[in-house]
Parts: C-alpha cells; sequence; structure tokens
C-alpha cells in the first residue's frame, strides 16, 4: 500500500512521518515515534489499554486511523500519551499516587488508566467515587483487583485539591 506523508502532533511535539492509510494510532505510536507507553491489551475494543488523549478525549488508539489525527486545514489535534503527562518535568498527581499506593502490579493497563483519569481530574476537579467509577468504566486491570488504584486515584485527587487551594 502506498504511503502517506502525514504530520501529527504528539505530546506538544509535531512529527512528520510516512504511514499507510490504514495504519492505526497505537501502532504508529509505538512503533514510528517509539512511544510505547499505550498498549494493545485485546483485539475488541474492549479494554482500554491502548488509551491516549485526543484533544483531552481519552480515546482507544487501537481502533482509530493515524490518519484522522493528520493535520489538516485546521491543524492536528493533540495526541497525548501517557508519556506526555508530565507537567513541567515533574511527575503528574496520578503518576505519584501510584507509586506511592502500589496502583500498578504488571503495569500493562496503567498508561490507559492515568490518561484516562488525567483527562477526569482536567474536566472535574473532585470527582465523587460514581464520577470515577463512569470515567474508568472502559479500563481493565486483571491484576489488582481494583483497590489500590482506587485508593491512589483519590490520593491524586487529594494532591490536586490542595495544590490548586495553595495557589489560590
Ligand atoms: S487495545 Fe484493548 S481497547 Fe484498545
Ligand atoms: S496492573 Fe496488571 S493489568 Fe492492571
Amino acid at each position: 500500500m502506498t504511503k502517506e506523508l502525514i504530520e501529527l502532533r504528539v505530546n506538544g511535539r509535531k512529527y512528520e512521518l510516512a504511514t499507510e492509510p490504514n495504519a492505526l494510532l497505537l501502532d504508529v505510536l509505538r512503533q514510528d515515534l517509539q512511544l510505547t507507553g499505550s498498549k494493545r491489551g485485546c483485539d475488541d475494543s474492549s479494554c482500554g489499554a491502548c488509551t491516549v488523549l485526543v484533544d483531552g478525549v481519552p480515546t482507544l488508539s487501537c481502533t482509530m486511523l493515524a490518519l484522522s489525527c493528520a493535520s489538516d486545514e485546521r491543524g492536528a489535534p493533540e495526541v497525548t500519551t501517557v508519556e506526555g503527562i508530565a507537567e513541567h518535568g515533574a511527575l503528574a498527581a496520578i503518576q505519584k499516587a501510584y507509586g506511592d499506593w502500589g496502583g500498578a502490579q504488571c503495569g500493562y493497563c496503567t498508561p490507559g488508566f492515568m490518561v484516562t483519569v488525567k483527562a477526569l481530574l482536567d474536566n472535574n476537579p473532585e470527582p465523587t467515587d460514581e464520577d470515577i467509577r463512569g470515567a474508568l468504566s472502559g479500563n481493565l486491570c486483571r491484576c489488582t483487583g481494583y483497590t489500590q488504584m482506587y485508593q491512589a486515584i483519590k490520593a491524586a485527587i487529594a494532591a490536586e485539591v490542595s495544590s490548586t487551594s495553595r495557589t489560590k
């Protein structure tokens, strides 16, 4: 298949690359851009391990064409992977809390969870338990039983709330 030259915006950087029109965003991120945080965990859009943000919206990169994120006359959407959620060179609150609370075991699902939590907190800094469960309903973990993960998420929320109130 003939390759097309496309431009993507990922984690604040522009990338120009030649790719097949049917290439999936997940494969382009992992293979062409070497951003291997996002994972393929299923074949049927059911696990969320491949989740990235497209203009801030959690999106399954295993079912999205890279071409759909390419620059056109309106510009390109911003794709954010787990490699891009650190803030000003420091771990994002959810990254730190995962470490503190043992939110990951094998870690395969972790990047998808982290970007989903980031989107949740960006839009709703003080989510309820129901909001958290709703936001994470498309992300599956086969290891943790979810308890430590929820503790980590709650700790990240508390950290964000306290840093926001300190800056007021
Ligand atoms: S790899 Fe499972 S939803 Fe994308
Ligand atoms: S930590 Fe292993 S799948 Fe979630």
